[in-house]
């Protein structure tokens, strides 16, 4: 199985993150455009990203009432985007009518924010240890009709053992050996989360803040194979 490249875009400048999409072309699978950047580009950021020939993969994490989440959704599709994402604890109605409104785009379903330890998880309520919690919504996601999940690399291959086959597994958390780990504490190389069954690593800081983006790319790619 080939795992893809998705490039994290948090760039503040609008123009900079298009730029950067329009430098690392079709070397990658999409590029993440998060809050960070829609926040500050709007939907504009979305067309000029696909008009510099790359996909996107908005990860706007969407988690609201189901109506408000399926006009969320018919507002972002029709610009032609590949994946979109949304809190599998929105539950079964809202993943459910974000994939019928979503067309052609991927919906990926976020379970437990990695962020968050398993004090944090018993403060919000969540009665499950946080592994099973995981699974859980991995599950009420994939039966609501996600096409994939959004989880650590050190839970892929979980998952991919109690997930059916076609379900698209992507991953953050991503450190080329040798790198910085940054504020990411649960990581994995790109060689160890494509051999764990990733079919998208997403990988930010080692790439944008890279003196040479296009080799840290390469060599991102090298690793996969
Ligand atoms: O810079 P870095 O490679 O750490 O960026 C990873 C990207 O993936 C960021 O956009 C971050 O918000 C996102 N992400 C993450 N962990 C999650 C979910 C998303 O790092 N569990």
């Amino acid at each position: 199985m080939k795992t893809g490249l998705i490039v994290a875009l948090d760039i503040d400048d609008p123009a900079e993150a298009v730029a950067l999409a329009g430098e690392l072309g079709e070397r990658v699978s999409a590029f993440k455009v998060g809050s960070q950047l829609f926040t500050r580009g709007g939907p504009a950021v979305i067309d000029a990203i696909r008009h510099a020939g790359g996909e996107v993969f908005l990860d706007l994490k969407f988690h609201d009432i189901p109506n408000t989440v399926r006009k969320a959704v018919e507002s972002i599709t029709d610009r032609g985007i590949a994946f979109f994402t949304v809190h599998a604890s929105g539950g079964s109605e809202m993943i459910r009518v974000a994939k019928e409104a979503a067309g052609d785009a991927r919906v990926l379903a976020v379970t437990v924010l990695t962020s968050l330890n398993s004090d944090d998880a018993a403060q919000i309520g969540f009665s499950l240890p946080l592994e099973k919690q995981v699974l859980r919504l991995a599950r009420l996601a994939r039966d609501s009709g996600a096409d994939g999940v959004v989880c650590s690399p050190l839970e892929v291959s979980k998952l991919r053992g109690a997930l059916d086959n076609d379900c698209i597994l992507v991953t953050p958390g991503i450190r080329p050996a040798g790198l910085a780990s940054d504020d990411q504490a649960r990581i994995a190389t790109p060689a160890e989360a494509a051999h764990s069954g990733a079919d998208y690593i997403v990988v930010g800081r080692p790439i944008v803040k890279a003196e040479d983006r296009i080799t840290a790319v390469d060599s991102i790619l090298s690793e996969l194979r």
